[in-house]
């Protein structure tokens, strides 16, 4: 009866009178909302809703130019558009889509990926603090900005495991851990999404890039992906899941073609497990034309057969390959794609129209006051320089060199970013002119901390890639004059990214001659890496005695640096990704299988699992990070020896600062099945937390372990635990623990 109703003239009539969605009672269910909408529109405007264009800007792949946007928005031929930005952009467009016969509003969406206007660490930096609060309180502040600045739905958080650091875009996950990779994955969409959906502070999530885009063969970017179901299983897809249980609104479809059919065209990921075993019930969007590119793939003949494999796969919106609006209508009437797999896909992204509240009102995200409000709040620039602090890694600190003296009489400068503004922004993050005055550098930084008597010497020595020794003499001459040196080197902004790929992931330039220059002067030298990704660096590892890796911090970058330098923020970072000691041990990552032939240590070369040049350990491991003060650890105690499944084991450790400061650690728990019916890692991360001790304090750390974190994808792909013997291990690094072992009896 309601059906009929709903297609009847009265009711059409009805709808055109009045204005034009208060007729959808404000009773009815989401699911209702939705079809009523649903059932009144044309097969072409639903698959206008299926179609997305970039706007005019910050394009990462070619614009395919066909016809007039704002025409066919009129038309109601595009559901969304993407890099549209400011609150008078977003209006003069979604004026243009109450124009439209039905008059859906459009979605905008952008990478807003470490910040919008008030710039954070990028992700992988943030990932470094283990600290899940602050990173939620990132992506918070992102959402905040972004919303008010009439964006609707951020393409983040990329939640791909990462494991090669010669990927560009290892930058923007959260490194090589699943379990981690995993909590941040929902701390981040909790952040975007804020208090839910419908909040004009609150942006769509989109997890990405669904899936296993982090393990393209060689770290070469949208490269091939070939490996088992069960490592997808259990090593790629848990941050996905996470993502999707913290509610995420979209997932977006990756590049790759994993074990040969292209994320974009592929049911198994994308309908088996996102939308049947997981039950998501968001919109999938494409990456940007991986549609399209499912021809050069090989995968498919041509645009028609493209638009057929992805809708038919699941991929419910296209961006930017227009497969779809120039295809899809055809393929309906030829009973290729079945009007089922439309709805489906309209109905998922008009759901989610309707939980924004743009149906109420397509205009409550283009608030001039709130946009001005927003991009400039203080409030946000305080967290920025809180989550940068944390984000901070001290690599090496000989002799109690750091932190440094407030009263130094002569410090000197040294590098291309010790000046450097955009720099510090890393990869995904905008240019906003206005904004420019609004980075701290790490000469400001400094400066600010600095007794008023205190010389600051400045010489930048060389540019990030340039090879002239031009300026060695005078940064030389700054360092002899000098009690402290501080050098900045590393990679520059648009060297770590998407597309940014590197087969040598050393310092680019003369940076390390540089260094060597000024380490050869004989004065105390301290060097802060600014990267996106883990470098190589064994030379300046070897030889200068205290390292700082301080990523791409954000706005804020030259104060949280300031704030590590001097002492009055105690760095507590640890490392969420290994860092190799040359490319040729890339993919490396702690939670390898021990082999049938395992070396006993770094030098065992009879014939073992190893290298005859070059150990088998990473430079600096997973979970490693100093502090100024130092931490021991008591050995573990365990409840018991032998636990049930239906029982709960409490592993205690116990912690002392030992050193002279107040400090924060980080303590790691993992695990390792001896003996699995397939095998398993050497340690697997379990559990870890955060804990504040003053200097001389101790305190007592308690984990809970029960069968579920035994769990792991059998040879059938059944997610169980086996009863057995493990061990366990808790400690400040992956490579650094106390160990027990203990049973798990049926
Ligand atoms: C990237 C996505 C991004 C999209 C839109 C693509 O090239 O792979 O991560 O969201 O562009 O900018």
């Amino acid at each position: 009866m309601k059906s009929c109703l709903l297609f009847s003239p009265l009711f059409l009539l009805i709808l055109l009178v009045t204005p034009f969605y208060n007729a959808i009672a404000q009773k009815k269910s989401l699911d209702q909302k939705v079809d009523s909408v649903l059932r009144l529109m044309t097969l072409d405007e639903k698959i206008g809703q299926m179609n997305q264009y970039n706007g005019d800007w910050a394009a990462t792949g070619p614009i395919t130019k066909d016809g007039d946007k704002q025409e066919q928005i009129k038309k109601g031929m595009l559901g969304s558009m993407l890099n549209v930005t400011g609150t008078d952009h977003t209006r003069t467009l979604q004026q243009l889509a109450m124009q439209s016969r039905m008059k859906i509003p459009l979605l905008f969406g952008q990478d807003i990926v470490h910040g919008y206007r008030t710039i954070f660490p990028i992700p992988l930096a943030e990932a470094a603090s283990w600290d899940l609060p602050a990173i939620e309180l990132s992506a918070r502040v992102a959402a905040t900005e972004g919303a008010a600045a009439g964006i609707h739905w951020t393409f983040a958080p990329m939640v791909d495991i990462a494991r090669d650091p010669r990927w560009g875009r290892v930058m923007e996950g959260a490194g090589e851990d699943t379990y981690l990779g995993s909590l941040i994955a929902a701390a981040r969409v909790k952040g975007f999404q804020g208090k839910g959906l419908g909040n004009t502070d609150a942006m769509m999530a989109c997890a990405k890039h669904f899936a296993a885009y982090g393990a393209a063969v060689a770290g070469r970017d949208y490269n091939s992906v070939d490996m088992s179901n069960r490592q997808l299983l259990e090593t790629y897809l848990p941050p996905f899941e996470a993502a999707a249980k913290a509610g995420a609104a979209t997932f977006m479809n990756s590049f790759n073609d994993l074990n040969g059919v292209p994320a974009s065209g592929n049911a198994y990921l994308q309908r088996t497990i996102l939308k049947g075993q997981w039950g998501f019930k968001g919109f999938v969007v494409s990456d940007w034309g991986s549609i399209g590119e499912m021809i050069n793939h090989g995968f498919v003949k041509d645009n028609y057969e493209a638009a057929m494999a992805a809708a038919n796969a699941g991929s419910d919106m296209d961006m930017e390959s227009r497969s779809y609006i120039q295809n899809l209508a055809k393929l309906v009437k030829e009973g290729k794609v079945k009007i089922a797999v439309i709805d489906d896909a309209v109905k998922r992204i008009l759901r989610k129209k309707f939980e924004m509240g743009l149906f109420d009102d397509p205009f409550r995200f283009c608030n001039e006051a709130r946009e001005n409000e927003q991009s400039n709040n203080p409030a946000h620039i305080t967290a920025a320089r809180e989550v940068a602090k944390k984000s901070i890694v001290l690599l090496k600190n000989e002799k109690q060199l750091l932190p440094l003296s407030k009263d130094v009489k002569n410090i000197a400068l040294i590098g291309p970013f010790v000046k450097a503004k955009s720099d510090n922004l890393g990869f995904w993050s905008y240019d906003w002119p206005d904004d420019t005055a609004r980075i701290v550098t790490l000469w400001e930084g400094v400066k600010s901390k600095l007794a008023a008597g205190s010389n600051v010497l400045y010489a930048k020595g060389c540019e990030i890639k340039d090879t002239s020794r031009a300026g060695f003499s005078e940064a030389v001459a700054a360092a002899m004059q000098a009690d402290v040196v501080v050098m900045t080197v590393g990679e520059a902004r648009d060297m770590t990214g998407e597309a940014k790929s590197r087969s040598v992931i050393r310092l680019p330039g003369v940076q390390e001659e540089l260094v060597k220059a000024i380490v050869a002067t004989g004065k105390p030298v301290v060097v802060l890496m600014s990267a996106g990704r883990p470098l190589v660096f064994n030379w300046i590892a070897d030889n200068v005695p205290a390292i700082v890796y301080t990523w791409w911090l954000g706005t804020q970058a030259g104060n949280a640096i300031a704030d590590v330098l001097f002492g009055d923020y105690n760095p507590s970072a640890k490392l969420p990704i290994s860092f190799p000691r040359t490319e040729g041990q890339i993919p490396i990552y702690y939670n390898y299988y021990n082999t049938g032939r395992p070396a006993k240590n770094d030098s065992d070369l009879n014939y073992v699992s190893s290298y005859i040049d070059l150990p088998n350990s990473p430079k600096y491991p997973f979970g490693f990070g100093l502090s100024y003060t130092s931490f021991s650890y008591g050995d573990i105690e365990l409840s018991k020896p032998v636990f049930k499944p239906t029982e709960k084991l409490v592993v205690k450790c116990t912690v002392i600062n030992t050193g002279n400061y107040d400090g924060e650690e980080t303590v790691q728990l993992y695990i390792r099945d001896l003996v699995g019916s397939v095998v398993r890692p050497v340690k697997e991360l379990k559990g870890f937390k955060k804990i504040q001790l003053k200097k001389g304090a101790s305190t007592t750390v308690e984990f809970i372990l029960t069968a579920n974190d035994l769990r792991f994808y059998n040879d059938k792909l059944q997610y169980i635990f086996e009863p057995g013997d493990f061990k366990v291990f808790v400690g400040g690094s992956s490579a650094s623990v106390k160990e027990a072992g203990f049973t798990l009896v049926k």
